[in-house]
């Protein structure tokens, strides 16, 4: 073996073993083989959280979180918020390239098709209480849309898989508006096909009587950006829920389900709903100074800000806060900003911060933004879902046609009891109840 190995020597039996390193990385099952006998059941590692574990191999999202880049599929993610549209990211994304101007087309006309919702599955979210948590609502109805596409299952069909990402693609702005108006007690409004992918989305959310929804197009390109910026991000929980879900072979719909409920979690998609709960708690600039003490005293968290790959400033953050001025121009200026500004300004130059590299990450203005546009906190982590729907997918697919993927399934470190005989019903003491 070359100079690309590493040699491990077993104190235990005094054995030394070579172990090859490719692309930075030793293969776990490669531990396998250090055994102290035959019955041994080989080496394993401990990784809780995946700290330190790949576990695919993956071309669609880069991240260097030290130095602050991300890229997908090898474009710089300022380029693409600048040059693009939200569908033609979905696509590079989900294909690799960016597409040509016939592909585009073609992809945004497929989009634009699958936007409606069966009418079952509008009287299904009818059922849901008036004040059903958004997230709650999206979740069950991407998973009520495997009974609408039985044939969906099939997920090693290459053309039945595009079929249903257009559709999953399609319907989830739909779903999302959907779950918001209901939140509201207005009446769903149907897709507008002549709108784009943002447009349609406001449209579906905001007319009234109108005739005709006219967006803004400021806050139409500014929502289009917030969901080119979301669109994916690497191996996070949500995508791993995906991958590991998928990697069962349930059906898309099952899988991005899981995916979605993944991503309320407070600590991950849930984090902008908290940023503005914490805004609101603060009330004040002046009041920033003693909440950031009580953070650093170990009382709560400073939502929106660290992340556990960028210990760096979060490049999306830093575009959300450009979006932000255009934003404002229309709106007029979210009086939190202030709070957040301040916020950033003191936990930055803070030592507490600074040796945690603690910088702000993408949910810390998102948040904001979303607030001057007229959403309420509880939507937040579905306009975090709308876009993510396509690197899920994008995961979804490359775990499938990955020969080297099998059904994900963890090793664990038994930690319980020994085998120990059953004990009837009245025999059991206290002892069993306080460990049950
Ligand atoms: C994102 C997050 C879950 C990453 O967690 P992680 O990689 O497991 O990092 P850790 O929890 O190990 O944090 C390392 C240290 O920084 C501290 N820390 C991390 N995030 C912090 C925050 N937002 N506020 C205050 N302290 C924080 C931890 O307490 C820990 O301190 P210690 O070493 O003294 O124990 C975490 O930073 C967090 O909870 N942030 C707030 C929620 C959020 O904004 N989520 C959105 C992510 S996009």
């Amino acid at each position: 073996m070359g100079n690309d190995a590493l040699s491990i020597l077993d104190k235990r039996t005094q054995t030394t073993y070579e172990i090859p390193i490719n692309k930075g990385t030793i293969r776990a099952m490669d531990l396998r083989q250090i055994k102290t006998g035959p019955d041994d059941f080989g080496l394993m590692t401990y990784d809780p959280a995946f700290m330190n574990t790949a576990s695919c191999q993956s071309a669609i999202t880069f991240i260097d979180g030290d130095k602050g880049i991300l890229r997908y599929r090898g474009y710089p993610i300022d380029q693409l918020a600048e040059k693009c549209t939200f569908l033609e990211v979905a696509y590079l994304v989900l294909f690799g390239e960016l597409p040509t101007e016939s592909q585009l087309k073609e992809w945004v006309n497929g989009i634009t098709y699958h936007t409606m919702l069966h009418e079952t599955t509008k009287h299904f979210l009818e059922g849901f209480r008036y004040d059903a948590h958004p997230m709650g609502m999206l979740v069950s109805t991407v998973a009520a849309l495997s009974t609408v596409y039985p044939e969906a299952r099939n997920v090693h069909d290459p053309q039945n898989r595009k079929l249903q990402i257009m559709r999953l693609i399609g319907k989830m702005p739909t779903i999302a508006a959907y779950t918001y108006r209901h939140s509201l007690g207005y009446p769903y409004i149907y897709p507008d096909n002549d709108l784009s992918y943002a447009e349609n989305f406001m449209n579906m959310l905001w007319k009234m009587v109108e005739p005709k929804y006219q967006a803004n197009p400021v806050l139409a390109r500014a929502l289009d950006i917030l969901f080119i910026l979301h669109a994916d991000h690497e191996q996070n929980c949500s995508a791993n829920a995906m991958r590991a879900v998928g990697s069962s072979f349930a059906d898309p719909y099952l899988s991005t389900a899981a995916a979605a409920a993944a991503l309320s979690g407070p600590l991950h998609g849930g984090a902008n709903e908290e940023v503005l709960k914490m805004l609101d708690v603060i009330g004040s600039k002046d009041k920033v100074p003693a909440y950031i003490e009580k953070v650093k005293a170990g009382q709560f968290k400073l939502m929106g800000f660290g992340h556990r790959v960028y210990k760096n400033y979060d490049p999306r953050a830093k575009i959300i806060k450009w979006a932000a001025t255009n934003v404002f121009e229309v709106t007029g200026k979210n009086p939190k900003l202030e709070i957040a500004l301040e916020l950033e300004r003191i936990a930055l130059e803070d030592e507490y911060f600074v040796k945690r590299k603690l910088y702000p990450n993408v949910d810390f203005y998102s948040g904001i933004i979303y607030q001057a546009m007229g959403f309420k906190p509880e939507i937040f982590t579905v306009l975090f879902a709308i876009p993510r729907t396509a690197g899920w997918l994008a995961q979804w697919q490359e775990l499938l046609m990955d020969p080297e993927q099998k059904i994900a399934r963890p090793r664990q470190i038994y930690i319980g009891y020994g085998e120990r005989d059953f004990v009837p019903i009245e025999q059991r003491g206290v002892a069993a109840a306080v460990t049950a």
